[in-house]
């Protein structure tokens, strides 16, 4: 998938057209070679910038706007005109902006979808398109799409049904795919699928800009899902289908249904499980164990949980455990306590994980029962891991491993620095938003952070890169391990189970060739083998460089 950009002026569009597509649009960095050629003389600027001047520009900017909308609203118009010089920004300022095009900001966009809507991007099909959906994907300018993010907005991040504004997500997840891992831009689609929503507010809302009716659910919603997967197969064969925020009871339904008939996964379940995983792997560098001797207790049984149950199980059981032992090496606490087999009505979902143990009815009396050495909070509830709590967890284990998930900060099970304090610095500790370093004791502590975008645009990349036919849970494993595998002792030494956001590119690089390692392992990949894997995968990754037009 190398560049795909056209350079010859035979091919480009000319004049007003070239600078009004973001994809080969240059700016004030047209060359006075280039203006003469492509009509581009007197309609811009004399000076010619280069990149790096044009990022300062966009930069000065970016700094002088109030808040964090504003800033997203520059990016995103900065997207819509220029995308080299938006993906040259983002990298450059990955640890910065991530919080920008992605969550917690992207949220709030989502939220105002209707109020800020200026230019469409994606595709938007609805329930009314049901019968007639791939004529609307053939409505999609590129033909060649390799990578598809696809919600119907019911779960966005921890906001709930935002209905058509759920679009903010797919856009922002696919924008990182290009800037983590190199995904041409070009190749990426992002969808919206409108089956209307229950937010009373946007109904009413006159500037609202999906279907005016409540979601529609059951067969017909299944029928119109496979409509569209199959859609998806005959216009984009070559396309990798994300599934992203579903509500829970489509959510796991479908990737059951598709995952092993279509190339496709969803990064709630699969990628949040990675990268947690990864993080219990790097947890053990620091405590000399294996994972078939952990016990991980969660609070929350939702995607992120039982998706992160699974793959620890999996992966537990690739390092010889039987898959019973692995699956009661996780426990699962939520809302009416702790998961057993004698309790009535649970959810499908949790079944595989209901375990043949006494009642317990909240957390506390569930760390006594089980005894586990790590704790991963999913739940949403604030300061559910008190005192109390970890340090029982200090008592039981001599590092304990303390995973507070939830986002936003506000809903974090704990605070890095309360996890520091009550376990005595013993904690090794990671969130799902960010916490700043902390200090006890003379000693620094920096805390990791359970960031998705550690895993899936490395995992896009290594599908995409070797064509493989299915995502597998296999491949996620392999990203976790691989992850875990490049973080730094200077990390570790600070309690960092992550590494730096700043290496994220070559991360993805090597999550890339591990993925495609398994898909050549399995016999899934589409392409020949080649010597090297690592180098075949930092091949395909696209630059936010400029190409010289001729
Ligand atoms: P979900 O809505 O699917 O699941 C939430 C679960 O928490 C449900 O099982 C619910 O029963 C349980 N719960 C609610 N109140 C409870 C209580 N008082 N006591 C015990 N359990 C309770 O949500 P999902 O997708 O699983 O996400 C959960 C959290 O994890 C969110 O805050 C989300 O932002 C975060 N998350 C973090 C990620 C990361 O750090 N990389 C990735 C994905 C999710």
């Amino acid at each position: 998938m190398n560049d795909t950009r056209p350079t010859s002026s035979a091919a480009l569009p000319h004049g007003e057209a070239l600078l009004h597509d973001p994809l080969l649009n240059k700016g004030t960095a047209f060359t006075p070679t280039e203006r003469r050629a492509l009509g581009l003389t007197g309609l811009l600027p004399p000076h010619v910038h280069r990149l790096e001047e044009q990022v300062a520009r966009v930069m000065d900017n970016y700094r002088s706007k109030q808040t964090d909308l504003e800033r997203y609203i520059h990016l995103v118009s900065l997207q819509d005109r220029n995308e080299t010089l938006f993906y040259r920004v983002v990298v450059d300022h990955i640890e910065e902006m991530m919080p920008i095009i992605y969550t917690p900001t992207v949220g709030q966009a989502c939220q105002q979808w209707g109020h800020l809507f200026r230019r469409s991007r994606g595709l938007y099909v609805s329930w009314e398109d049901r019968g007639h959906v791939e004529a609307v994907l053939r409505n999609w300018p590129q033909q060649d799409v390799r990578v598809i993010v696809v919600t119907d907005g019911e779960r966005i991040l921890g906001l709930g049904d935002q209905g058509v504004g759920g679009m903010g997500i797919p856009v922002g997840k696919l924008s990182l795919y290009t800037a983590c891992a190199g995904i041409d831009p070009s190749r990426t689609l992002p969808i919206m699928l409108d089956v209307g929503t229950e937010n009373e507010g946007y109904l009413r809302d006159p500037l609202y800009l999906g279907l005016r009716q409540k979601r529609i659910r059951g067969e017909p919603y299944d029928a119109f899902v496979a409509e569209f997967a199959e859609a998806v197969q005959r216009v984009f064969p070559r396309a990798l289908l994300q599934f992203e925020d579903f509500g829970n009871q489509n959510a796991f339904r479908l990737l059951e249904q598709w995952r092993d008939r279509i190339c496709t996964f969803n990064d709630d379940i699969q990628g949040t499980a990675a990268v947690t995983l990864a993080g219990l792997y790097s947890a053990l560098r620091l405590t000399g164990k294996t994972l078939r001797e952990q016990t991980v207790l969660f609070l929350g049984a939702g995607e992120a949980g039982i998706g992160i149950g699974s793959l620890v199980a999996s992966a537990m059981v690739d390092e010889g455990a039987a898959p019973e032992e692995a699956r009661r090496r996780c426990c699962f606490v939520d809302s009416h306590g702790l998961v057993v087999k004698s309790r009535a009505g649970l959810a499908e979902h949790k079944l595989r994980f209901a375990h043949d143990l006494p009642p317990a009815a909240d957390f506390q009396a569930a760390l006594e029962a089980v005894r586990p050495t790590a704790i991963v909070g999913v739940s949403t509830v604030p300061r559910a891991f008190d005192r109390r709590v970890i340090e029982t967890m200090s008592r039981m284990n001599e590092r304990p491993v303390i995973f507070a998930l939830s986002n936003p900060t506000s809903r974090s099970e704990c605070s890095a620095e309360d996890a520091y304090r009550w376990s005595g610095g013993k904690a090794i500790f990671a969130s799902g938003s960010p916490f700043p370093p902390c200090h006890l004791d003379g000693r620094t502590f920096v805390p990791g952070q359970g960031n998705n975008s550690y895993i899936f645009p490395g995992v896009g990349l290594g599908v995409v890169a070797c064509r493989a036919r299915l995502v597998t849970d296999r491949m996620f494993s392999a990203a976790a391990r691989t992850l875990a595998g490049l973080v730094l002792p200077s990390d570790l030494e600070l309690g960092r189970i992550y590494p730096s956001l700043t290496r994220i590119r070559e991360v993805s690089a090597h999550i890339g060739a591990a993925v495609a390692e398994v898909a050549f392992r399995d016999g899934l990949a589409g392409v020949a083998r080649p010597p090297d894997l690592l180098s075949m995968v930092q091949a395909s990754m696209w630059q936010p460089v400029y190409r010289e037009y001729a």
